[in-house]
């Protein structure tokens, strides 16, 4: 397939590392998370870097795990400076300290997104399963802000914290945010492992949608808020990545690079890494970014279906995770044959008594 110029990469997202000092259990990093010594050196991110740049992508976002935890952070943050992309960090913002952000934004920092788990302190320590974590959390947004750099809050919602959706506004403002982006969790790795007790109910989401809706009306101009209606509870299904090898790269600890953060949970693709093609290369003619490009690989309904180049299909990962099939359309669709299996799983998983969380960790691989 040709790549016309408006389908070269937005953005490259850089998973630096997957350590991280929290645990939460919805982590979009796979579950066989990587250890420092897989992860890709200063000068192989620097190459990926300029390949990014060469390519045409306009944005590098720094993620992990907490990108914090890589000492090289600041060089890696001037490198893309220099070669002209946007960066913005995503960080769980406890691994910082004023002298570090200091640093970011002299080797020319130009965005932060802060996570936060709830507004309850407890329950957002709990969440994150990090002691202390939520005073650290105040304490770098107000360093972002003192630091001049535009700020964005992060929360990943789901049932055990929406009941305090109307606080994480209020949170989100008092910090001094432009932003705040409301991500509904969505059901991969290490939360389809947790999806019982993740699940919100039907009634949490559409009072959600309310808090939202009166929210935007009465806050216009003073906080932009990003929202999606959560897949489960979706009528169609989002443009996951903006269409699969269409605007996104995202790239592994140790190079692989992907089409969307849970890609390597389908079967049968492999996917070529920065240490062995370039990146333009794997962007262009790989066979994991062909594999659902653009239309043709679709059955129906999505092949003869007016949305088709409008939400590409949904989500390869979400078809597999529910159906067992990557190449069906994607069941959030109501269109889909398979639709119903959402609606029951949601309604299934929503009911679910228990709270307790499997968290994020590392552990040995089974033989
Ligand atoms: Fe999207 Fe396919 Fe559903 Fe059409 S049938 S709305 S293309 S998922
Ligand atoms: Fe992989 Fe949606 S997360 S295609």
């Amino acid at each position: 397939m040709s790549i016309l110029r408006a389908d070269l990469p937005l953005a490259v997202l850089a998973e630096l590392t997957h350590r991280c000092p929290l645990q939460c259990p919805y982590c979009s990093n796979p579950q066989q998370l990587l250890s420092a010594r897989d992860e890709l050196s200063t000068a192989d991110w620097k190459r990926v870097i300029d390949q990014a740049a060469e390519l045409g992508a306009l944005q590098i976002h720094f993620s992990g795990g907490e990108p914090m935890m890589r000492r090289d952070l600041d060089e890696l943050v001037g490198h893309a400076h220099a070669a002209g992309l946007y960066s913005n960090l995503i960080t769980s913002g406890v691994r910082s300290g004023r002298d570090r952000l200091t640093a970011l934004a002299q080797s020319g920092l130009d965005h932060v997104q802060l996570s936060f788990q709830d507004t309850d302190v407890q329950s957002a320590e709990r969440i994150g399963n990090y002691s202390g974590a939520q005073d650290k959390k105040i304490a770098f947004a107000e360093e972002v802000c003192a630091a001049g750099l535009p700020l964005t809050i992060n929360a990943v919602v789901h049932r055990q914290n929406l009941a305090r959706l109307g606080e994480m506004i209020e949170l989100a403002l008092a910090l001094g945010a432009a932003r705040l982006e409301i991500a509904h969790v969505q059901y991969y790795g290490w939360a389809l492992r947790n999806r019982g007790a993740l699940m919100p109910t039907r009634a949490q989401v559409e009072a959600a949608t309310r808090t939202v809706d009166a929210a935007r009306r009465r806050l216009n101009r003073r906080l932009v808020i990003d929202y999606v209606v959560p897949d489960y509870f979706a009528r169609r299904p989002k443009a996951c990545m903006g269409g699969w090898g269409r605007r996104f790269m995202n790239i592994t600890p140790s190079g692989n690079v992907l089409p969307c953060h849970a890609a390597e949970t389908l079967p049968g693709i492999t996917f070529d890494s920065v240490m062995d093609r370039p990146l333009a290369d794997i962007w262009r003619s790989s066979v994991a970014f062909e594999k659902y490009r653009g239309t043709a690989w679709m059955p129906e309904p999505c092949r003869s279906c007016d949305r088709r180049e409008i939400d590409w299909g949904g989500c390869r990962c979400q078809a597999l995770a529910i159906t067992g099939r990557a190449d069906d359309a994607d069941p959030a669709c109501e269109l889909s044959s398979n639709h119903q299996m959402i609606t029951t799983l949601a309604e299934a998983e929503s009911a679910e008594t228990s709270d307790a969380f499997s968290y994020r960790r590392y552990h040995r691989p089974t033989a």
